[in-house]
């Protein structure tokens, strides 16, 4: 094939076979396909969309670009999740460990944050002691003993997909179905999960804004996972507002640490119970009772095994900021919208996030709310606190978040762009 004819087919609305898919994938990741023609192929499918079938035919050929894990040797079943991305997501923390209190493994391999949405292995990091790179004999070894184990995924799986998505990020093409769905599916597959539940992220701090597309991106992954043989449904959640009261990393920690109590805030608890519900169900236990193995210790037991498990030190001080600002209520009156994107933005800023790949994060860092949408606030009361270990962060913090809140009159309508979960 040539690849040029191939984005023509694309760029004129054309449908790839599944040859010139399998060719084209592989050509890219030996580095056959410069990165340019790639550029315009991925801008073409952006633009144009792809065909159910094509979107099968990328996302295997994504996966044969490297290895794939199997878990037939456990004694236990595998049950998963993914989500999209979102600001002040946290739920795979005290998720993992609570699923895998029935006695089921989470094989959770998971990312960094790249530009306002964080990552789960940077939180796990403001562990003392935790690290996130495990040999195959440990990860497999931890899954079979503690259950939980939430890691980095090695480059083995899906290597087309790590090329591939470091283009779009600096092309302008993350924000696609056939794209974000094939990327996910192809490293979820891969990794050999026998259950899957997608967290699909909808709102103004999400990659598809509009629910809408939301709902197709979660259909879409939800027939590639069944047609793979991964037992896989999803649940459409809301991002037009930051999740739970903390963004950061160390803060996100404690805050998950809290739900792990049986505390913590009333819209992390109900997702996380929501998503344990779902992915015990796809591993044949429908009546485990989440709610309980929160409440009396199970779950924390899990978690404190599991941090144990990878060196980390489950009863060490988190790491505190050197600096904080704490921003008050200009007026009384009800708070009437919290945007999640630039509250993500403003915790990025503050050094939770990076700017390029092989930045650090600094894990005290981020912002701490003290009140969310519907909430009464007083004329002087904190609305929320930011962090920093660096004193100049705080402006370019506070930019970012202009027009970012509100406070208005009781009776005014409150913005949270509908339910925690969708129908
Ligand atoms: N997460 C991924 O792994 N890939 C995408 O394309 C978007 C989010």
């Amino acid at each position: 094939f040539d690849v040029v004819d191939l984005i023509h087919t694309k760029r004129d609305r054309g449908a790839l076979s599944t040859a010139q898919i399998d060719w084209m994938v592989d050509a890219y990741t030996r580095g056959y396909i410069a990165e340019e023609q790639m550029a315009a192929m991925t801008m073409a499918i952006f633009l144009n969309g792809m065909e159910r079938s094509e979107i099968r035919d990328l996302t295997l050929a994504m996966i044969a670009s490297g290895e794939r894990m199997n878990f037939d040797g456990l004694s236990k079943r595998t049950t998963d999740k993914h989500s999209t991305g979102g600001v002040g997501d946290k739920i795979t923390l005290p998720l993992a460990p609570l699923v895998a209190s029935f006695g089921v493994a989470v094989p959770q391999l998971s990312g960094r944050g790249l530009g306002h949405t964080g990552g789960t292995l940077d939180k796990l990091e403001s562990i003392p002691g935790w690290r996130a790179s495990l040999s195959n004999e440990e990860f497999y070894s931890q899954l079979e003993n503690v259950g939980a184990v939430i890691c980095a995924a090695g480059s083995g799986l899906a290597p087309a997909d790590g090329k591939l998505y470091s283009l779009r990020d600096i092309t302008g093409t993350v924000e696609s179905i056939p794209l974000i769905a094939s990327s996910i599916m192809s490293k979820k597959i891969a990794e050999g999960t026998a259950a899957l539940v997608l967290d699909v992220k909808f709102g103004s701090g999400a990659f598809l804004q509009d629910i809408n597309r939301g709902r197709e991106l979660a259909e879409t992954m939800v027939q590639l996972g069944r047609d793979a043989g991964v037992a896989t449904s999803a649940l459409l959640t809301n991002m037009n507002v930051p999740l739970g009261l903390a963004i950061g990393n160390a803060n996100e920690v404690r805050e998950s640490l809290e739900v792990l109590a049986g505390g913590g805030p009333a819209d992390v608890t109900e997702l996380t119970i929501a998503l344990a519900r779902e992915m015990l169900t796809l591993a044949g236990k429908p009546d485990a009772d989440v709610e309980a193995a929160l409440k009396d210790g199970r779950a924390m037991d899990t978690w404190r095994a599991m941090i144990s498990a990878q060196g980390g030190d489950p009863a060490a001080a988190l790491p505190v900021a050197r600096e904080t600002h704490v921003v008050t209520a200009s007026r009384s009156g009800v708070l009437v919208d919290q945007k999640a994107l630039p509250f993500g933005i403003a915790a990025w800023r503050l050094g939770a996030g990076r700017a390029r790949k092989q930045d650090p994060v600094q894990h005290a860092a981020g912002i701490d709310l003290h009140a969310k949408p519907g909430d009464t606030v007083t004329e002087g009361q904190p609305l929320f606190t930011m962090s920093a270990d660096e004193p100049e962060r705080f402006e370019r913090a506070l930019e970012a978040l202009e027009g970012a809140y509100r406070i208005g009159d009781a009776g005014d309508e409150v913005f949270t762009g509908g339910p925690l979960i969708a129908d």
